[in-house]
């Protein structure tokens, strides 16, 4: 293991054992995120370092949402204005979280803008999106690619290749090379079970 990761490794394994706790599904989703974004690094030829951020800023994206009650996060149904504004918190939460441990100061700033898009639903809401880091919009693309492919009790799983329409429309990419080697990265990633997921989180940073 490279100097670089050592100690925010063991702090990702500890945090990600809190989100367990908070819930499988948001375990699972931000698992499935992370790996998607360590895999889109790679297809884009960053750094080792470069790629270990976007991972770890993956997996811990949705920290803020332990701050946030289940009855909230798990409603099946259209969510009233004040559990939004409640939702609308976690980027922040979870940016300040991470800002409190050494060696996170780039994915509390990667995590705090993975919401703001170019369609007007974005949170935090003063921020334009040409503005936010390049890495914030890979992680927004992962989440919603992962959202959408993975199974829900109140939604249908949509297929990878509808999935990464909606994703264009909601992350553009304005580099043609780079969009398409994200989405054929995005198109080339196996819908992994949890089982799976369990397996790789555990041999790569249980370490
Ligand atoms: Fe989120």
């Amino acid at each position: 293991m490279s100097s670089f990761n050592s100690i925010p490794c063991i702090a990702t394994v500890s945090l990600l054992k809190a989100i367990k706790l908070k819930g499988e599904f948001l375990y699972a989703h931000s698992i499935s995120v992370g790996l998607l974004a360590e895999r889109v690094g790679r297809a884009l030829s960053l750094s080792e370092e470069k790629v270990h951020i976007l991972k770890t800023a993956g997996l811990l994206h949705d920290i803020g949402k332990i701050a946030v009650c289940n009855q909230i996060l798990l409603k099946p149904t259209i969510l009233n204005a004040r559990e939004w504004e409640q939702i609308k918190l976690h980027p922040i939460i979870g940016s300040k979280t991470l800002k409190t441990i050494p060696g996170f100061k780039e994915q509390s700033e990667i995590i705090l803008y993975h919401h703001v898009g170019v369609n007007g639903h974005s949170y935090p809401s003063d921020i334009s999106y040409q503005s936010i880091p390049f890495e914030s919009k890979i992680i927004k693309i992962c989440d919603i690619f992962t959202a959408l492919t993975s199974e829900r009790s109140y939604k249908t799983t949509y297929p990878k290749r509808n999935a990464i329409e909606i994703c264009k429309k909601n992350a553009p990419i304005k580099r043609k090379h780079l969009a398409e080697t994200i989405y054929n990265a995005l198109l080339s990633t196996p819908l992994m079970t949890t089982k799976i997921r369990e397996i790789v989180f555990d041999s790569n940073d249980n370490k």
